[in-house]
């Protein structure tokens, strides 16, 4: 009673219908994918992408810059700037035309970068970094002369405190009424 062909079809129909199983089953993994990369180690769902609400960046700003440059600027203290500028005149008058190591810093507020024509010891590197001695440039320069112009020629180490370079900004910007 069994003869070939039925145990053909037989095995015909178990392989089909394996086949159509396994087909189906890698079907199915490919659509609905629930497997462990689709979750995180520790079972949170992974978010697909990721929406900003801005929340954190705010945060961030905040921590990062706790005094911005106006306010600084505005609770500046023009005599500790005066005394603080002690240290400068080791190198720099405020007369105007009054060189010393480094040049005058006559009116330098607001002044070109290296405009000085009667100072013959600029290096050309400040003038790379900046055009004019807007407050911000020169908060910037005191913190860090040699990082803000590499290579220019004030050996000067500069001052870490924001209050103390607003406090010589402020000073130097009242000599120049
Ligand atoms: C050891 C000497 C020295 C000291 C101290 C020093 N400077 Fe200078 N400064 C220089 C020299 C030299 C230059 C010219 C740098 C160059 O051209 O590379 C210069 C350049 C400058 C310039 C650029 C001027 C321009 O015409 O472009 C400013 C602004 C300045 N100094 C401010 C200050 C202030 C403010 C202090 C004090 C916090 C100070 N310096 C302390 C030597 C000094």
């Amino acid at each position: 009673m069994f003869d070939t062909m039925t145990i053909t079809k037989t095995v015909g129909a178990l392989c089909g219908s394996l086949l159509v199983f396994l087909l189906g089953s890698w079907a199915a993994e490919a659509i609905f994918h629930v497997g462990p990369s689709g979750h995180g180690a520790d079972g949170k769902v992974e978010q697909a992408y990721y929406i900003d609400t801005g929340g954190d960046d705010a945060a961030a700003e905040t921590e990062a810059a706790p005094v911005d440059f106006d306010t600084l600027m505005a609770n500046a203290d023009v005599s500790k700037g005066e005394k603080l500028f002690k240290k400068c005149q080791a190198c720099h008058k405020l007369e105007e035309g009054a060189n010393a190591t480094g040049p005058s810093l006559y009116h330098v507020v607001g002044r070109p970068v290296e405009s000085v024509d009667s100072f013959g010891g600029y290096s050309g590197a400040l003038k790379e970094a900046a055009d004019v001695w807007t407050p911000e440039n020169l908060f910037a320069y005191l913190e860090d002369p040699k990082a803000f112009a590499p290579g220019n020629k004030m050996a000067f180490a500069g001052f870490k405190k924001p209050e103390e370079r607003a406090d010589i900004i402020a000073y130097l910007e009242s000599t120049e009424n």
